[in-house]
């Protein structure tokens, strides 16, 4: 456990995030076409070559999740990607669900694959130089949604993930992932996110899971997107807070949330008004991080596919966001940033 324990604090170390670039090859291909690439594990490797190989990333991020492709690719040079990010002080991590099916007899909910077989492959995923790994689990809101059969399920599915991570002596990321599309309000999705992060937290302690080894990637707590009422960048960050500190044990090593869809400056704003609130009474247990994919990586994806010869470009841009959000940790983000 000592080393799990090591591993955890690594991630969720003081002023740094991680990076996840872990989407699974059906996701990629819809980033890639939203932004005129064509799929191709060659086209795959040489994009994740360029964040992996961006200079002084390691100053803002600990750890980069992978997908299982990304784990066993190489540079041009013929350097494992793995052996890269850990060269710059960022821990390597895989994504080891297998994706989400219809519930049966729930089809417009989901649960996460990948049980089968996974304590095989989290021998050869820690073989192969991961030191953490990522499942995640995903609620839609809605008329009677989520239902309890499907929080349930999945908190159980989590909690039998994260019981194999550990004893693989790989630290778990745990993704409870609550929805943003729908037109529900703040208040409903602080609800929904309290009922599901209380039943996870329930399933990790009856399968014995320790949290001092374990992170937690929650979502936001956000109005959905058709929501008519908007939320102040201040309400998300209280109601966020508020929610985590009722159902989040202070075991736990640390949060990292996702970014859902939220805009990269929007996540930046928020992230930053949850560490202006860390005083007093409100002062969180645990350490509050970022894992973000889009709204780390978005803007130097546009800039690669625009201009794939520009990498300074978009190793730039992507420096920029681990660095605003760097800076958010903080509480010392500042919209004027963005026109640095
Ligand atoms: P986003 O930050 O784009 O939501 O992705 C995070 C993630 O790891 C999804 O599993």
């Amino acid at each position: 456990m000592t080393s799990l324990h090591a591993t955890a604090q690594a991630l969720v170390a003081a002023g740094k995030g991680l990076l996840a670039m872990d989407e699974s090859i059906g996701t990629c291909t819809k980033r890639f076409a939203s932004v005129g690439l064509a799929p191709s594990s060659e086209t795959r490797r040489a994009y994740r070559e360029l964040l992996v190989t961006t200079p002084g990333l390691g100053d803002y991020i600990s750890g980069a999740i992978l997908h299982e492709e990304t784990l066993v690719q190489k540079t041009q040079n013929g350097t494992p990607l793995v052996q890269v990010l850990m060269a710059a002080g960022i821990l390597p991590g895989i994504k080891v669900d297998q994706g989400t099916v219809d519930l049966a007899g729930l089809p417009a909910e989901r649960a996460t694959e990948g049980l089968d077989g996974l304590r095989e492959r989290l021998k050869d995923y820690a073989a192969a130089g991961a030191r953490f790994a990522k499942w995640r689990a995903v609620f839609t809101i809605g008329a009677g949604l989520p239902t309890a059969a499907c929080i349930e399920a999945n908190a159980h599915d989590l909690a039998r993930y994260a019981a194999l991570c550990q004893e693989a002596e790989l630290v778990p990321i745990v993704e409870p992932e609550v929805l943003m599309e729908g037109s529900h309000t703040l208040a409903r999705c602080q609800a929904v996110t309290d009922t599901v992060l209380h039943q996870v937290f329930d399933q990790l302690h009856t399968q014995g899971v320790v949290l001092e080894a374990l992170v937690l990637k929650p979502n936001m707590v956000l109005p959905g997107l058709e929501c008519s009422t908007p939320s102040s960048v201040d309400e998300v960050a209280e109601a966020t807070v508020a929610c985590l500190r009722r159902a989040v044990p202070a075991a736990v090593a640390g949060i990292a949330f996702l970014s859902g869809g939220q805009s990269s400056e929007l996540a930046s704003a928020r992230l930053n008004a949850m560490h202006l609130r860390r005083s007093g009474s409100a002062l969180p247990p645990w350490p509050l991080t970022f894992s973000f994919a889009r709204a780390l990586q978005q803007p130097a994806l546009h800039l690669w596919a625009s201009a794939p010869a520009n990498r300074a470009a978009a190793q730039q841009a992507l420096l920029h966001r681990a660095r605003c959000n760097g800076a958010a940790l903080r509480g010392a983000y500042d919209p004027g940033m963005e026109n640095q």
